[in-house]
């Protein structure tokens, strides 16, 4: 559960060599930080399960799940591409390295101008309704094209980490697909893609050739029903990452193994679908695990419960107050003490779902004592919020031993420099 970046040296965390309490002192808190070597050796990891098997392979990195221009830039420099949810993040991957025509634009119930920004980019546009392309004809002709297909299920550790099902707002069923690409088709365009996104945070192995089988069946009728191939079939995302002691890790390379028979399966019994690049988006399973959140216990109440107040709270890092989601916090700097109270850690935002943690055992605690919560490297700042008025976190990285400032605190003055007061309310006064 704890990735091999996290140490505990005499009762004290090291992330990457150095002390988490030296991080604090250098760059307050809350603070993300970040192990660069963890990223690179996930991403790694993954890449080579699958382009082992299948060099027609690419992976597309979630830039929503860690959108730090440091994050981008280390998985540019490792070959990736960029999975970009909105304009802003294709702004970013460009910001960070990437070509154009290794991002691909999948947005969802996307403006007109932001249609009009997508084809402009040179990015692929993957359409999540049928409809939509219509709309994006009125800017031009896109060389290629993809549509983002509900395969009829999903599966998340959370209900709201499901994005596939009767329920998903994501998407089109295979009917409706048809549609499409025959409009596509119809319109001119010669060059397809094929998408999926059925959920997240999967630990099972066998859901991912299983839900691989669904959609290589999906695309095979497509294939063969309107005489299209297909360039690429981008699988989605979701690889899970264990976040509680009793998961275990997700055996990606067995993973691999079976995503890619199946996928080369169903090419060779359908053998209209032309030989397509298989495509995987993940986020979770590259950052998750690199990311520690360094927050200080602010106050502890002892109540008819017990609650250890600290300065990272649902603002700061929302996957416990949106999902129930469980994150390990550990005593950075009290490893070793003895665990003597049973606490609800909490930020000190105003609304009760502010609850990191429950019922944790921890040692006893006092202000000013560091809390590390682990896995946050994806979802974690890129959710994060102004509300209660609580500045955004800063975020640091640990390179060859070394700790960067990569993205500062926000501080009140950035915080107040969009607002406008209309003169016109200070009327009563004049
Ligand atoms: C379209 C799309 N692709 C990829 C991902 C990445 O998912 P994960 O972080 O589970 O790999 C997401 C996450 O929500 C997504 O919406």
């Amino acid at each position: 559960m704890f990735a091999d970046c996290i140490e505990n040296r005499k009762g004290k965390m090291f992330i990457d060599g150095i002390a988490a309490e030296e991080l604090a002192s250098m760059f307050g808190t809350p603070l993300y930080a970040y192990s660069e070597r963890r990223i690179r050796e996930n991403y790694r990891r993954i890449h080579s399960a699958f382009y082992r098997r299948r060099k027609n392979f690419r992976l597309n990195f979630a830039v929503k799940s860690n959108n730090n221009l440091t994050t981008l830039s280390i998985l540019r420099s490792e070959g990736a591409g960029a999975d970009c949810s909105c304009p802003a993040e294709i702004m970013l991957a460009r910001m960070a390295g990437f070509e154009s025509s290794r991002m691909l634009y999948s947005g969802n119930y996307n403006t007109d101008e932001e249609l009009s920004y997508g084809f402009d980019s040179g990015a692929i546009i993957n359409l999540d309704d049928g409809p939509l392309l219509e709309r994006l004809l009125r800017f031009g002709r896109p060389g290629v094209v993809s549509f983002r297909i509900n395969p009829g299920t999903g599966k998340g550790k959370y209900e709201g980490l499901v994005t596939a099902g009767p329920d998903a707002k994501f998407g089109m069923m295979e009917e409706e697909a048809m549609r499409a690409y025959r409009r596509a088709k119809e319109a001119g365009i010669r060059r397809f893609g094929l998408h999926m996104m059925s959920g997240s945070n999967v630990l099972d192995p066998e859901y991912f050739p299983a839900i691989t089988e669904r959609l290589m069946d999906i695309a095979g009728r497509i294939s063969s029903g309107l005489g299209i191939e297909f360039e690429f079939i981008d699988i989605g995302g979701g690889f899970g990452v264990p976040y509680q002691e009793e998961e275990s890790e997700l055996p990606i390379d067995e993973v691999a193994q079976m995503v890619v028979a199946k996928f080369e399966e169903r090419i060779a019994s359908t053998r209209t679908m032309g030989d397509p690049a298989l495509f995987i988006e993940p986020g979770r399973y590259i950052v998750c695990d690199a990311g520690v959140l360094l927050a200080s216990v602010t106050h502890v109440k002892k109540a008819v419960k017990n609650f250890v107040g600290c300065d990272a709270g649902m603002n700061t890092l929302l996957r416990p107050a949106l999902y129930g989601a469980y994150h390990e916090i550990l005593p950075a700097g009290k490893m070793d003490e003895a665990k003597t109270i049973v606490a609800n850690v909490t930020g000190q935002i105003c609304e009760n779902t502010d609850i990191m943690g429950r019922d944790r055992k921890l040692p006893d605690l006092a202000p000013g004592d560091l809390l590390a919560f682990l896995n946050v490297g994806a979802y974690g700042y890129s959710m994060a919020s102004n509300y209660n008025t609580r500045t955004m976190p800063a975020e640091a990285f640990i390179i060859g031993g070394k700790a960067y400032l990569t993205r500062e605190r926000e501080t009140m003055t950035d915080f107040v420099r969009r607002q406008i007061v209309p003169p016109a309310v200070m009327r009563d006064e004049q």
